[in-house]
């Protein structure tokens, strides 16, 4: 405590004299605020100068450097990974004008830094840091309904399972995801929900949403207003377009938790039934239209050396049960156990919480149309690399999610997203690596593995890929049918590209 507090006194005074000196100019590039700082103070780096400079505005409780609320956000992250950073500090914003002075003094000072909201992401580093500010969204997590423009308010710090629970009793709900533990940087990237087929991507369902610019400016962006194209950005930009401090959401009447409009539940399948499935979800991908039907394949590589295989499967319905034109395939593929029910979209929302903790995770995406030779040549490939490296990992799953044509037509006329419609129906393809729990950084060789897996894996011919559930080595804006679009938007509104210089995130941009 005493040394930390010797350091912040230096580095408060270095602070005051840059202060005086740089706080009118707001450089550009970033490298000129920190070359010229380190050359002055050799020890005091760029992120100390905005932390210090941040807790003069802010205050101690807003700026923690240690402690134990500091060392419950280290721990935060799912991924094991993303827990292992130190930040030089931590911001804790109670409102978006925090999270201006932050980016702020960020930008001014060149520092690096990173954004944590439900501290899900699986990509190393895109929301943990060292040696660089966090800023986390642990003290902004309201939820509100007004009735008058049937919009839900969320703060960006809010876990879906959270916001669902807040809202429930009005009878609505939001698009949020499939375990209710994950938080709303979701939106940013697109948002697959059950309800998906029937209210469109998470991120369509924003009606506004307000977002600190690098420099520190706060706009508000909605489908019609001047930031039209910083709105439209935001939905498949992920981290790249600003700080979201405020998500306005259009509601989903999907009714109270005694509500049991929906039909359905899980069903475990033995190893023997993967090819059968492989087969069922590619028709399912090709074949069904139903908005109403809601599906997640979940592969599962698990208890590895050997692997030992099974698939789960969770299945739903708006209506009284499952209709067999729809679900025979998975109705009749012999199963292991099952767990069907009459259930409200509230307990849909909370039969996955994915909460976890403790071991490092690797993300992989691939697109592929529903075509049977496609899932099965993915589905082998995905089990030679499993038996491959079942010693380094503690399990490993291929998921499936339909993207079927009604996620982009549903409410299309709320504005578009940043990913843009390929026009056909597809499932976006996750496949998800869990390494021991003693395994602190991702080995080589198992990349290697990996990146031979997507590749052998790889899209059908036009598809975009999703960033949520992609790899740090995937360029997923590439694949955006209007990504030219997409690099003017981004030069509009950070010039400089501070964001890409000083934040980890998705390359290609
Ligand atoms: C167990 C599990 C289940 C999942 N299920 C689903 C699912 O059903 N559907 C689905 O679509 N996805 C799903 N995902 C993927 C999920 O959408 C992403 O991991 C998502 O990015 C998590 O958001 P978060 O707020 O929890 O995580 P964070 O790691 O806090 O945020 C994710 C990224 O967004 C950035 N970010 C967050 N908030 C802001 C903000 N306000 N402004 C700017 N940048 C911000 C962060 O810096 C980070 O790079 C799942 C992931 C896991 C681990
Ligand atoms: C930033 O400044 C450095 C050093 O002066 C220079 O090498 C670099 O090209 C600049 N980058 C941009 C994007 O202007
Ligand atoms: C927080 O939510 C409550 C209701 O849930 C609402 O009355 C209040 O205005 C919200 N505050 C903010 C700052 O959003
Ligand atoms: C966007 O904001 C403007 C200005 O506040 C408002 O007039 C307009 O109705 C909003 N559009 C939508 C779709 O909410
Ligand atoms: C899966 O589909 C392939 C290609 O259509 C077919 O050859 C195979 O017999 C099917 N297998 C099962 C178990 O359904
Ligand atoms: C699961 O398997 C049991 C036993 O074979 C069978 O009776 C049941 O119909 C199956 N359930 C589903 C939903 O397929
Ligand atoms: C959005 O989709 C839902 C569900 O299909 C529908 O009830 C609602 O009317 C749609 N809203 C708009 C604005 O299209
Ligand atoms: C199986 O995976 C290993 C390890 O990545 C790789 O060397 C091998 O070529 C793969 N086999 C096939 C048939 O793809
Ligand atoms: C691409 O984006 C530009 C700018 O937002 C837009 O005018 C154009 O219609 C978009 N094209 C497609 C195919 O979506
Ligand atoms: C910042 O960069 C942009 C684009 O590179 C340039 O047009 C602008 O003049 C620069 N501003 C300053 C203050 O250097």
């Amino acid at each position: 405590m005493g040394a930390n507090n010797m350091l912040l006194c230096q580095i408060f005074f270095c602070v005051i004299s840059f202060i005086t000196t740089l706080a009118q100019e707001t450089p550009n590039n970033s490298s000129i605020g920190t070359a010229s700082v380190s050359s002055d103070t050799q020890l005091v780096s760029a992120s100390s100068l905005a932390c210090a400079a941040i807790q003069l505005d802010l205050g101690s409780s807003v700026v923690e450097y240690s402690g134990s609320e500091y060392s419950a956000t280290v721990q935060g992250p799912w991924s094991l990974f993303n827990s292992l950073d130190r930040p030089t500090c931590i911001v804790y914003p109670r409102a978006a004008s925090h999270v201006q002075v932050a980016m702020s003094k960020i930008f001014s000072f060149g520092s690096q830094y990173a954004v944590q909201a439900g501290a899900h992401s699986a990509m190393v580093g895109w929301n943990s840091i060292s040696d660089g500010v966090l800023i986390s969204f642990a003290h902004m997590t309201n939820t509100s309904y007004n009735p008058l423009t049937d919009t839900v308010t969320v703060q960006p710090g809010v876990h879906w399972g959270d916001a669902i629970a807040a809202v429930e009793p009005y009878g609505v709900s939001v698009i949020g995801g499939r375990a209710s533990d994950i938080g709303t940087g979701l939106l940013l990237g697109g948002g697959i929900s059950f309800i998906s087929p029937l209210y469109g991507w998470s991120a369509d369902s924003i009606k506004e949403v307000d977002v600190v610019l690098v420099t520190g400016e706060s706009v508000t962006a909605n489908a019609t207003n001047k930031f039209s194209d910083l709105f439209r950005a935001l939905k498949g930009g992920a981290n790249r377009f600003g700080i979201a401090t405020r998500y306005e959401l259009y509601a989903a009447h999907t009714g109270t938790k005694e509500d049991k409009d929906w039909f359905g539940g899980s069903i475990v399948y033995p190893e023997s039934s993967s090819v059968a499935l492989s087969n069922a979800s590619a028709r399912y991908i090709r074949e069904v239209t139903d908005p109403k039907a809601g599906l997640i394949v979940l592969m599962q590589a698990t208890n590895l050396t050997p692997v030992d295989a099974n698939v789960i499967i969770y299945l739903f319905y708006k209506g009284g049960s499952l209709p067999t034109n729809i679900f025979g395939d998975f109705l009749s593929i012999p199963n292991t156990s099952t767990s069907l029910s009459p259930l409200s979209y509230y307990d849909i929302s909370n039969l996955i919480s994915g909460s976890g903790r403790g071991n490092g995770q690797q993300f992989g995406a691939s697109s592929w149309t529903g075509d049977e030779a496609t899932f099965l040549n993915g589905y082998n490939h995905f089990m030679n690399f499993t038996r491959t490296f079942e010693t380094d990992l503690l399990a490993a799953d291929l998921i499936i999610s339909p993207i079927p044509r009604s996620q982009w037509t549903a409410n299309k006329s709320r504005g578009l997203n940043a990913i843009g419609d390929p026009g056909v129906a597809y499932a976006a393809i996750n496949f998800n690596l869990i390494y021991p729990t003693g395994v602190t950084v991702i080995p080589e060789r198992v990349n290697a593995g990996f990146q031979l897996l997507l590749s052998q894996a790889s899209s059908s011919p036009g598809l975009p890929l999703y960033i949520n559930e992609c790899d740090a080595s995937q360029n997923v804006f590439k694949t955006y049918p209007n990504f030219s679009a997409l690099q003017k938007t981004y030069a509009k509104y950070d010039p400089s590209r501070f964001n890409v210089r000083h934040t980890a995130g998705l390359i290609g941009l």
